[in-house]
């Protein structure tokens, strides 16, 4: 099969490095395209990153130019893990420019006519792409994925809202220094600490979450009618994001029925047997300490998320504890899945 040609914008950072060790074996793509900023630009991949993920960078990508995140770059699609600030002139060329742009970032992902997906989640909501052919009239797109606590909720709110109906959800996160890039938070400032503010993220995980669990309307999101409160930690932790999530039901369900509608949960990504697919995306434990960032952050090669501590609670109807791995499926994960979708679903002109 003839491989889609990919270019990561951000290539160098945090997410961007965890692209390039995710499709280093990957069947459907073949990097071809590296950019970063001008700090970076002019040298080759393996001059311009410092490789902090475990195991060598990988060979083929080490002679790339780092080029500057702009069109026309030599590829089929584009990966962005830019910052913010910078990703919605740039993710916006591209798109204007004719190519599909997968994204990590938050810049577009709460406009009307974009997709926020999780494939097991709101595959449905990919229909919001015919409205981006009026934005964008050389065939190019944007779909995002999720912050990457919001991920992590919403996969396990999904069954639970599709079945019992939620009203309202709590979530107290306590996120891992990897979700800050590099070199992220100084080192004084979180050992021996944590921090109650991460800028932007409470309003993130509480507006992105009903729209993730919305309906798809006459050519629209119709946002799921429940409220989000969310309260967001840097802990010092170097990867796995955690919640300690309350939620309360229309109906409320009894423990086994609630365990079970979360451990037996399966879509579209398993049926299609997506390459980055977990056969389970959501495992439940009942172990009375798990689960931790240690010990479960790389279940399904990052891509399952880890429920535990299901409990009644004492003032909403049930409490629990998710965790997932912030730069796999909370990142880089989250969009090589969403491009496999795309692809699966005939998204993509060429390859
Ligand atoms: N880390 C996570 O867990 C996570 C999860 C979900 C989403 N995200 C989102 O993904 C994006 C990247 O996060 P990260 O953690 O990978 O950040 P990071 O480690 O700081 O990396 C940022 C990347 O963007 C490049 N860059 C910075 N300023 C630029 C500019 N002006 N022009 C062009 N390129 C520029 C950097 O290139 P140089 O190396 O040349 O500076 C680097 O490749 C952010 O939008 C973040 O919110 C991160």
């Amino acid at each position: 099969m003839t491989k889609y040609r990919v270019g990561i914008l951000g290539a160098t950072g945090m997410v961007g490095q965890r692209f390039i060790q995710l499709l280093e074996h990957h069947p459907q793509f073949e990097i071809t395209a590296v950019a970063a900023s001008d700090r970076s630009q002019g040298k080759t991949y393996g001059n311009a990153c410092t490789w902090r993920l475990n195991g060598e960078m990988p060979k083929r990508v080490r002679s790339l130019p780092v080029q500057p995140p702009t069109p026309p770059l030599d590829c089929d699609l584009v990966f962005s893990s830019l910052p913010g600030d910078i990703a919605r002139q740039t993710e916006g060329d591209f798109a204007n420019a004719g190519y599909p742009v997968i994204s990590n970032s938050s810049a577009f992902r709460m406009d009307e006519d974009v997709p926020l997906l999780i494939p097991e989640v709101n595959h449905q909501h990919l229909d919001l792409l015919t409205r981006q052919r009026q934005r964008y009239t050389a065939g190019g797109f944007i779909v995002t994925n999720p912050n990457c606590s919001t991920i992590m909720l919403a996969l396990a709110l999904a069954p639970l809202h599709a079945t019992f109906g939620i009203t309202s959800v709590v979530a107290t996160t306590m996120q891992a220094l990897s979700g800050a890039g590099y070199p992220g938070v100084a080192s004084l400032d979180i050992i021996d600490n944590v921090l109650p503010h991460i800028g932007g993220e409470e309003e993130k995980i509480e507006t992105e979450t009903t729209k993730i669990l919305g309906r798809f309307v006459n050519n629209q999101i119709e946002p799921a009618a429940m409220s989000v409160s969310a309260q967001c930690h840097r802990v010092n932790v170097a990867d796995g994001h955690m919640a300690a999530v309350r939620v309360n039901f229309t109906r409320k369900p009894d423990l086994n029925e609630l365990r079970e509608a979360l451990s037996s949960f399966r879509s579209l990504p398993q049926e299609l047997g997506l390459h980055s697919a977990p056969d389970q995306p959501i495992v439940v434990r009942d172990e009375v300490d798990r689960p931790q960032p240690k010990l479960d952050r790389d279940a399904g090669a990052g891509m399952t998320i880890t429920v535990g501590r299901l409990r009644e609670d004492t003032v909403m109807d049930y409490r629990f504890v998710v965790l997932s791995h912030n730069t796999i499926r909370g990142a880089a994960g989250a969009a090589i899945l969403n491009a496999e979708l795309l692809i699966a679903l005939q998204y993509f002109k060429t390859g």
